[in-house]
């Protein structure tokens, strides 16, 4: 595996101008940030040797270089879940290759149900923990030494100074953020009733299908580590109604101005 994230870092060094000192997923709520980047090189996750190939017809994916708020930056548009099929070894072997190209942080959104009754649908929470529910951990198998330790240290995983930034500029700009626990799970289902008070009740503030395993990785190799979720749907007692993906996806995009600001100020201040 190492070598493979070795050869797949170099096929992108020699097509890259600069290394990157960001490393973003774009999931849901900020596909526009896309529109942000002074995008210098783009490559398709078809074409870079390793990648794993998307499940989705037609809907490939790309890494993208360039420059964002005066820093190079590198975003994957378009994520793997555990939940399409991919192993979470496959799901986070981009952030493996980002760090070889040299990223020092790594910014991350999702979508997630709010299981916390103050939260709102279009809410902004910012994550300052997680509990990992997937049944499995991308960390399982022999450790990469040259990557990290074998049991990594999780008791500080969000970085304190970026949040502290983030509701800053959350602050200035009169956007509310919350502060909350993200409980990440495999999907592809939605949860029960019973599963979101399950969540609410072990400490949960919202629940979603990605992130932990990426996050992981990522603080396995000692990066620094902002995630950001959009409340798109509730599973707090009362409140549950039927959700579908299209309501996943609208409620993300009323609330993705707002993420976007914040990711692109932040990134700029670092
Ligand atoms: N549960 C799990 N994943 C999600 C949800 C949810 O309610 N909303 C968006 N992603």
């Amino acid at each position: 595996m190492l070598e493979q994230i070795k050869t797949t870092a170099k096929y992108i060094q020699n097509k890259i101008s600069d290394s990157p000192e960001v490393g973003i997923i774009l999931g849901t709520g900020l596909g526009g940030l896309v529109n942000e980047i002074n995008i210098k090189h783009s490559i398709n996750y078809e074409d870079i040797p390793n990648f794993p190939v998307s499940t989705v017809e037609g809907h490939s994916g790309k890494l993208i270089f360039g420059e964002l708020g005066g820093k190079n930056i590198v975003a994957m548009q378009g994520r793997f879940h555990y939940y399409e099929g991919y192993t979470l070894q496959q799901v986070t072997f981009p952030v493996r290759v980002m760090k070889l190209l040299g990223i020092k942080q790594l910014f991350v959104s999702n979508a997630a149900g709010g299981t916390n009754a103050n939260f709102e649908i279009g809410d902004l929470m910012i994550i300052n923990d997680h509990i990992n529910f997937f049944p499995n951990n991308p960390l399982i198998g022999k450790n990469m030494a040259e990557l990290g330790p074998r049991f990594p240290d999780m008791s500080d995983v969000y970085d304190k100074a970026i949040i502290a930034k983030a509701k800053n500029i959350a602050a200035k700009n009169n956007i509310k953020v919350h502060e909350g626990v993200y409980f990440g799970l495999s999907g592809p289902t939605f949860e029960t009733p019973a599963e979101y008070k399950f969540i609410r009740i072990v400490g949960g503030d919202a629940v979603g299908m990605s992130t932990v395993p990426e996050i992981i990785v990522a603080r396995h190799m000692g990066i620094p580590c902002f995630a950001m979720s959009i409340i798109t749907d509730l599973g707090v007692e009362g409140r549950i109604v039927k959700v579908t993906h299209q309501d996943v996806i609208d409620a993300a995009a009323k609330a993705e101005i707002r993420m976007t600001l914040i990711m692109k100020e932040l990134i700029r201040e670092l």
